[in-house]
């Protein structure tokens, strides 16, 4: 079969296309022929390991796992002699970051991971996209306790994150304040937010109101901008470490003294999670975000794109044409 491997880490020019052999699936797994998948910033993040913490889970030197893709969405062509969830020909979509593999014609994953049928609702190129960015954006909501009437600011409203992020915060029934660029406006508006301010025309420290939890969703503000802007137990996030790391140390340091504090959740997803976004789909309170769509071959080109910081929501590969 076709697969994306990088052997080594480094820029999207490490990633090749390759003929590699079809995995076969075992007892408690199915073989899934892959139609869509994402280049997400989690891929794009262990395919350079800019981070050198994440070779603790990837490979110290080399990339144990040479196909990446966390997302999914295909067909389900065998299944193994355990599996009883799941039939030959049923449509389904998934996220899986401890091995990946979805940047191939197949994958497998074993039945009690996270991978459900897809949405009623949906195509399989759009249901792909859907786990990335809201099961971090769900992470963080649940951290900072979101609930019904609150001020949720989301700083960059336009990321895979940020955009399920302002979709499940009205889903909790809180009150969104989306920071986005000018060309960004209407589209945060049309995801549900309340508020949207501009921020190539206003400096979003300086609006009048503040709030119990301000999520950067982009990593591009700090705890010290965002402050004065937080009530007197008010929550900030950031999907970034932030300068010098300091996300982690604010996040041990703050809650000791009882006000305004830093969190940094430790992202997580179970079958659970997804059934739980397959129904948000289906009940019309979220639809992941589709930027761009590239080829497997043309995967170089989409992971240089991703990198830019620049995508809106999703850059979704199209495997099987
Ligand atoms: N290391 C990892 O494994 C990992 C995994 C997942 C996510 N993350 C981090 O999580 C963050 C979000 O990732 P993502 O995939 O959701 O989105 P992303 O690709 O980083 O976000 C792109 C969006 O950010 C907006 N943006 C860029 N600069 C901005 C600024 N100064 N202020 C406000 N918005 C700005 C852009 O819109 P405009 O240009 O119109 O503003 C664009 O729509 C990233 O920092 C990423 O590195 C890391």
């Amino acid at each position: 079969m076709k697969a994306i491997v990088h052997t080594k880490y480094g820029p999207p020019e490490v990633l090749q296309l390759k003929e590699v052999e079809k995995p076969a699936p075992k007892d408690s797994e199915v073989l899934i022929k892959v139609h869509a998948t994402t280049v997400s910033r989690t891929d794009c993040g262990f395919r350079s390991a800019e981070y050198f913490i994440s070779r603790f889970f990837s490979g110290s030197l080399k990339p144990k796992y040479q196909t990446l893709g966390c997302e999914f969405a295909g067909v389900i062509e065998e299944v193994g002699k355990d599996v009883t969830s799941f039939k030959i020909g049923d449509k389904v979509f998934g996220y899986n970051d401890s091995k990946f593999g979805a940047h191939a014609e197949y994958m497998t994953l074993a039945e009690n991971e996270a991978i459900t049928k897809i949405p009623g609702n949906l195509s399989l190129e759009e249901a792909a996209p859907i786990t990335e960015g809201a099961h971090y954006a769900l992470c963080d909501i649940r951290a900072a306790k979101v609930i019904s009437g609150q001020n949720v600011m989301i700083y960059g409203a336009t990321g895979a994150i940020s955009s399920a992020a302002v979709q499940l915060v009205k889903y909790f029934g809180a009150n969104v304040t989306a920071v986005c660029s000018t060309q960004n406006v209407e589209l945060v508006k049309s995801l549900g937010a309340d508020v949207v301010v501009d921020y190539t025309k206003q400096d979003f420290t300086k609006i009048d109101q503040t709030f119990d939890f301000v999520f950067d969703a982009v990593g591009k503000t700090s705890f010290g901008r965002s402050k004065p802007l937080l009530k007197d137990k008010g929550i900030y996030i950031s999907t970034e470490l932030g300068k010098n790391a300091e996300n982690i140390f604010l996040a041990l340091i703050t809650p000791l003294f009882g006000g305004k504090k830093v969190l940094f959740p430790i992202p997580s997803i179970s079958k659970e999670d997804i059934i739980f976004l397959k129904s948000l789909v289906e009940a019309g309170k979220f639809k992941p975000v589709i930027d761009r769509r590239y080829k497997l071959e043309q995967i170089v080109e989409a992971a240089r794109y991703v990198e830019t910081g620049q995508k809106t929501g999703s850059v979704v590969i199209i495997v099987v044409q």
